[in-house]
């Protein structure tokens, strides 16, 4: 049995923000599926905000605006509280990496540049190039190797150890060994990420299944706002992999067959800074109504204007990327792009300092819910959310297990799950049926993707609620080929579907139940935000008798509800 104080499921940035919060005061460990530097954080290209006010443009930039647009993008369902919170300590967080060594782009006077994203009043987007992610993760990494935090990569969780209202621990299967390992601890944090992959065309990286999300959800651990899925407008034709929005940030054009920027019949001011889920409407209905380049789903992304000097300074991944995956090369052709499944709005529902209600449990970045995004997010809001609530979380983890003595009263608990845990992977190893794991999976993004995606409507969405049962039920004749111990992907792949099943409902129960359109759920037989039945939470509960939907209030602190215009 391993004993850590702390645990933090999860070695992208929240997971490591937490834990270097964290280990310092408590004895603190990470486990991660993958390598820290591996974890799809990296994949975030263009930047996160911050008001600095570095740029000329943005010189009477405050924590308050950035909160106000916040809000707006998030079509007022974030919690005020939240937002305030996170836009305050923007600028020290940013910092604070800074000082660590994260290589930012710079202005001319050497302070952070920052560019313009969508739905923000100033250009607040602090940037490396088009691979802040990446930069922002290396510089956690080496903080965290510097601080001697324990690592085990190669485990996915596949429990959480509950002993009435308190966490004890987590249950991994060791990747490299086949075997089940307990780690016992008085504070867990999870910070594993999105559930991206339960969507076809998503830009998330294939570890984005939201497996310990959905494994605490299947322990009662309640889900936030779900059904609010965003769209990013730009992925790549074919892939979806991420074209950042800092190439419209630094002024790139959508483009359709007729070659009109039609940008200007969604939002005549904001254009193609709109907030993403103005846009990505905007670039469906364009497809929708025959204006796709070719009659193809999809349109251009123009950056010709730009010029060569300042793609290659600015955007150099992005580049790359269209010249791998398309052949097409920025500086000379407008690159095809259509949205792409992004991020989850949603997740495990928390407080403001990352607290879910079981003692000792927290969560932080995308699999949790602190609410500052609402129905929409900003872009850069999520590296922001990742390294403030992560901070956050840490130290109210840190709070949580001071002066508290090994606890011995959980083992009783940790035994049983362990028990329970080795039956379903016996169960799972031992099954014979007639069903491919990896169909079922396919069949989920098909049906979430083309049911439940950008414009929803009632009967598709049924349609879909009853394709999900089905695939439940055909999951438990699945057989798992491969009987081996290291690195049995079949295995853990087959594990984690049945998540992703019981997140793919809780987003199709949560988006039929809001009969109201708001921010990135957006439904054609109920266009209108409707704040009288619908300014509200939604809460998905697992119950042995299904998903259970109840609701919570939003926070208001100063920042009434108004409509939104761009
Ligand atoms: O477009 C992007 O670079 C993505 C940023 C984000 O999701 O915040």
């Amino acid at each position: 049995m391993h004993y850590h104080k702390i645990l933090v499921i999860g070695g992208g940035l929240a997971g490591l923000r937490a834990a270097i919060e964290c280990a310092p005061k408590a004895d603190t460990a990470i486990i991660s599926q993958v390598h820290p530097v591996r974890s799809h954080s990296g994949a975030a290209q263009g930047g996160v905000n911050a008001p600095l006010a570095n740029n000329p443009e943005a010189k009477d930039d405050t924590w308050e605006k950035h909160a106000f647009d916040t809000i707006k993008g998030s079509d007022y369902l974030a919690d005020q509280d939240s937002v305030e919170y996170m836009t305050k300590e923007a600028g020290p967080c940013i910092y604070e990496i800074e000082h660590w060594g994260c290589p930012f782009s710079r202005t001319d006077e050497g302070k952070i540049a920052q560019r313009p994203f969508g739905g923000a009043g100033y250009p607040r987007t602090c940037f490396a190039a088009d691979k802040t992610g990446m930069f922002m993760l290396h510089t956690l990494w080496e903080v965290s190797v510097k601080m001697n935090i324990p690592l085990y990569e190669d485990r996915v969780m596949v429990d959480l150890v509950l002993d009435g209202d308190t966490c004890r621990g987590v249950i991994c299967l060791n990747l490299r060994t086949g075997e089940l390992e307990p780690f016992m601890a008085e504070a867990v944090i999870i910070a594993s990420g999105g559930s991206g992959q339960i969507y076809g065309r998503s830009t998330n990286a294939l570890i984005s299944t939201g497996s310990a999300q959905s494994t605490c959800f299947r322990r009662g651990v309640p889900l936030k706002d779900m059904e609010f899925v965003q769209f990013h407008p730009t992925s790549l034709f074919g892939t979806n992999i991420l074209m950042t929005e800092g190439a419209r940030g630094e002024g790139g054009y959508l483009v359709n067959s007729l070659g009109e920027r039609f940008m200007s019949k969604y939002a005549s001011k904001a254009m193609e800074l709109a907030p993403r889920d103005i846009v990505s409407r905007s670039i469906q209905t364009e497809i929708n109504e025959g204006r796709g380049i070719d009659g193809k789903d999809f349109v251009h992304l123009d950056l010709r204007h730009l010029g060569r000097e300042k793609i290659l300074e600015r955007l150099p991944g992005i580049r790359d990327l269209a010249i791998n995956f398309v052949d097409v090369d920025p500086i000379e052709k407008p690159v095809p792009i259509q949205p792409g499944q992004h991020y989850s709005m949603g997740g495990i529902d928390t407080d403001v300092h990352g607290a879910t209600k079981f003692k000792g449990l927290y969560a932080a970045g995308e699999c949790g819910c602190v609410s500052v995004h609402g129905a929409n997010r900003l872009g850069g809001n999520s590296l922001l959310d990742t390294v403030v609530f992560g901070k956050m979380s840490g130290r109210a983890a840190a709070e949580h297990v001071l002066g508290k003595a090994k606890l011995k009263e959980g083992e009783g608990a940790m035994n049983k799950c362990l028990r329970e845990a080795k039956a379903k992977i016996d169960s799972l190893l031992a099954r014979s049926g007639t069903e491919n794991h990896a169909d079922i999976r396919a069949e989920m993004k098909e049906t979430m993707i083309k049911k439940v995606g950008i414009y929803r409507d009632k009967a598709p969405m049924e349609e879909a609620l009853q394709k999900i049962r089905e695939l439940k039920e055909r999951y438990q004749r699945i057989t798992v080929q491969n009987k081996g111990k290291s690195y049995n992907v079949d295995l853990f792949r087959a594990f984690e579907l049945e998540g992703m099943l019981d997140v793919a409902e809780a987003i199709v129960v949560g988006a039929l139940n809001r009969e109201e359109s708001r921010g990135a759920h957006s439904r054609l037989d109920f266009k209108e935000r409707d704040d009288a039945k619908f300014l509200r939470h939604t809460i998905a509960t697992y119950t042995a008798k299904g998903i259970e939907i109840s609701y919570s209030p939003v926070k208001i602190t100063k920042y009434k509800p108004e409509a939104r215009r761009y």
